[in-house]
This record gives structure tokens, C-alpha cells and sequence, in this order.
């Protein structure tokens, strides 16, 4: 059943618009008609993806008169390299797309990530759609162009600003998402409330994300979407969205990636308010509203590796430069400033972070 769709406009570089609406797989074929004249296309998904959603979504394509070319590839991060990325090269290279056709990325942020990459670089970029069908990728990766894959020395290492033509939300697929997935995206979205939407903390907390994702998607992407016109190549208040992924990053990377990314982000955030609690920057509502999110979406867990650690393990990170590290602190629910603090003092911060 098709319900009212919700519409942002993203105005970047190259504008763009993010749709959400309940059964828009359905209707896939005429979303893109409208963003898309060429003949061709190339829809790229992952193992699992493919077994929920490839037919529908082909068969919307094809009823809207388009020839449709797949691209499958197992399912996980480790996919996300440099392997599969020259074989969707190949495979676009051997049917024949060419600058006037269209690559549709079907699935979450690793099909997303992989495929407006190869976008962004087959022949010198050709347009691509996203159809983000997790929530993390929904709130998150499908917005903003960075497109990546990773490399044997770290996780998205090589990759690309590049605009999609159309990111096309329907929050009814997120129906079949593992708890585990669903869990990680929720973690993002309690990140956009801190940064800048105390009623969306406020709406969480009393009805659970599941029950009006339309919702949440919306002002989710309301909020990157304003950040990333202000910032659309990370040179500044982009660095807002990392919220808790300073730790967030070093945990998830100490774990082996045993943890998610959104379990690690939720371990990350949580350390950020305590240590912001204890210098001063805010007072205790931070923290315990942060605590009360964590326990309600499954996120709340104890950090198990020791402060050191995380810290020269943060250190490693691309986003730092000589001396300092720009850190994302709470003032308040629904406000973070962004703050230069020097090396020496993040050991400092992440040690308040993990006391009690
Ligand atoms: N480009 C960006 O700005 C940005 C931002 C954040 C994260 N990322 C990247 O996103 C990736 C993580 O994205 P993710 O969490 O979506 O992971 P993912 O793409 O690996 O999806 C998680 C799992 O859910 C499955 N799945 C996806 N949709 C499903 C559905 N509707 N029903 C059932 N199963 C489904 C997938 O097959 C996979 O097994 C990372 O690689 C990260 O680096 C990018
Ligand atoms: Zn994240």
C-alpha cells in the first residue's frame, strides 16, 4: 500500500532529492523515469538484499522500459574492496553501459558506498540513484556523496565526493532487517538528536523507532541534509556527524569489528557525555538521557577495552592533524559544539569517559 511520500532537497554541488515512502520499491520504474531518460541501467546488490527485494525491483525497472543489467555480490564489509569494486567495473564494461545510463545501488550502506564509487570513477562518473534498505544508510550513508571502498590498511581509504541523482527511502523494507542491523541505524539516529534535535530525542524516547520510521527518516536526513550544504567536503562543521566516532571508531577497530559500528558509535557517544559531565560542559540530563536512549534501542553495553587503548587507537585515525583532535561535545540534549582539543588531552578524555 502506497502511502503520502515525505521530500528533501539536498542543494549541493549537484542537487538532489531524498524521497521517503512506504511501497516506493513497488513503484521504482517510475521514481527513476523522472530522474532518469537514458535506456540501460545497472542495479547493484548484495547476497541478502537480493533474495528480499532484486525481483520487485527489476521487474518495477523493466515495466518502466528499461533494460536491466545486476550486479550481485556477497553480503558483509569485507566485500567492500577493491576486488569486487574492479569486477563492477568489468561487469559495467561487458553490458555496455555508457555515460548516458544509470547505476542503482539496492541495499545498505556497503552496496552504497560500493557502487556510487564505481559510479563516481566508470568512465569518468555516470549517474547513479540510491535505494538505501537499512536504517543506517537510510539516516545516513545514501546522504551526503562520500562514496568509498576500503583498502587492506582501513576502512574507506579510497574513495570519492559524488552526488547521487535521487536516494529513494521505503521504510517498509527495513521490515526484514536482522534486530542487530536495525539496532546499529537507531544508534545514528540518537547521534542526530544529540547533535541537533532535542524533540527528536524527546519523540524516541516515547514511541520506538520502528513505529514511525517515515518519521524519523525525515528529520534524520532533515538534519545531515543541513549540515552537508553548509559542508559538503568535510572541511569543517561536517565533523559535527562524528559524534561519538572518535571513540566510536577506535572501539569498533579494537574489537576486530566483532562490535558494530553502531554498537561502537553508541559506546562512543556514551563516553563523550560522561566525560563532558565531568569537565564541565554540560550536566548530568546528558548523560542520562544518553543512558536511558542506549538501554531502550539494545545499545547500552560496557566499553571493554581500557582507555589507552582507545585513545592510541584514535590516534591512528585519517581525521586528525598535527596536535589536535576536533572533538564533538555535548552542551546540552539537541546541542554539540565542535572543540580543537590537543593529543595529550583526549587520553584525559577518554579515561573520564569510561569511569562510572
Ligand atoms: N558514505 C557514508 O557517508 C557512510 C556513512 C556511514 C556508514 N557508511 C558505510 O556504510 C556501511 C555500513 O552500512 P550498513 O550498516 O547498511 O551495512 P550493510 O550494507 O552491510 O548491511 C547490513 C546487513 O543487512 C543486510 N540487509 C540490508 N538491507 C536489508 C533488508 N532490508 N532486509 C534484510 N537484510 C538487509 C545486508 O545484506 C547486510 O548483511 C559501512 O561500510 C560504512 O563504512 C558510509
Ligand atoms: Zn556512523
Amino acid at each position: 500500500m502506497q502511502t503520502m511520500e515525505k521530500r528533501l532537497s539536498v542543494h549541493v554541488s549537484t542537487p538532489y532529492d531524498v524521497v521517503i515512502c512506504r511501497g516506493a520499491l513497488q513503484n521504482l520504474g517510475a521514481y527513476i523515469r523522472n530522474v532518469h531518460k537514458g535506456t540501460s541501467l545497472m542495479v547493484v546488490t548484495d547476497s541478502h538484499v537480493e533474495k528480499w527485494y532484486l525481483e520487485e525491483a527489476a521487474a518495477s525497472l523493466r515495466a518502466a522500459g528499461y533494460r536491466v543489467e545486476t550486479f550481485v555480490f556477497p553480503a558483509g564489509e569485507e566485500s567492500k574492496c577493491a576486488k569486487t569494486y574492479l569486477a563492477l567495473l568489468n561487469a559495467l564494461a561487458e553490458k555496455g553501459l555508457t555515460r548516458t545510463d544509470l547505476i542503482v545501488a539496492l541495499g545498505g550502506g556497503v552496496v552504497g558506498d560500493m557502487a556510487g564509487f564505481a559510479a563516481a570513477t566508470y568512465l569518468r562518473g555516470i549517474p547513479y540513484v540510491q535505494i538505501p534498505t537499512t536504517l543506517l544508510s537510510m539516516v545516513d550513508s545514501s546522504v551526503g556523496g562520500k562514496t568509498a571502498i576500503d583498502l587492506p590498511a582501513g576502512k574507506n581509504l579510497c574513495g570519492a565526493f559524488y552526488q547521487p541523482a535521487l536516494v529513494l527511502c521505503d521504510p517498509d523494507v527495513l521490515a526484514t532487517l536482522p534486530e542487530d542491523v536495525f539496532c546499529a541505524g537507531c544508534a545514528e539516529v540518537i547521534k542526530y538528536g544529540f547533535i541537533g534535535d532535542r524533540a527528536l530525542l524527546e519523540s524516541i524516547l516515547h514511541m520506538p523507532i520502528r513505529q514511525q520510521p517515515e518519521e524519523i527518516i525525515f528529520r534524520s536526513v532533515a538534519m545531515k541534509r543541513d549540515i552537508v550544504q553548509k559542508d559538503e567536503r568535510d572541511t569543517g562543521l561536517r565533523q559535527l556527524l562524528n559524534f561519538g566516532h572518535t571513540f566510536g571508531h577506535a572501539i569498533e577497530k579494537l574489537s576486530k569489528y566483532t562490535l558494530s559500528h553502531g554498537q561502537a558509535v553508541a559506546m562512543g557517544m556514551d563516553m563523550m557525555c560522561k566525560a563532558a559531565v565531568r569537565r564541565g560542559f554540560c550536566d548530568a540530563q546528558v548523560t542520562d538521557l544518553m543512558e536511558k536512549l542506549l538501554r531502550a534501542y539494545g545499545l547500552e553495553q560496557k566499553v571493554p577495552f581500557s582507555a589507552a587503548d582507545i585513545y592510541r587507537t584514535a590516534l591512528q585515525d585519517k581525521k586528525r592533524d598535527a596536535e589536535c583532535v576536533a572533538l564533538v561535545i555535548p552542551v546540552r540534549p539537541g546541542t554539540c559544539e565542535l572543540k580543537k582539543v590537543s593529543v595529550s588531552d583526549l587520553l584525559f578524555f577518554a579515561e573520564e569517559g569510561l569511569k562510572a
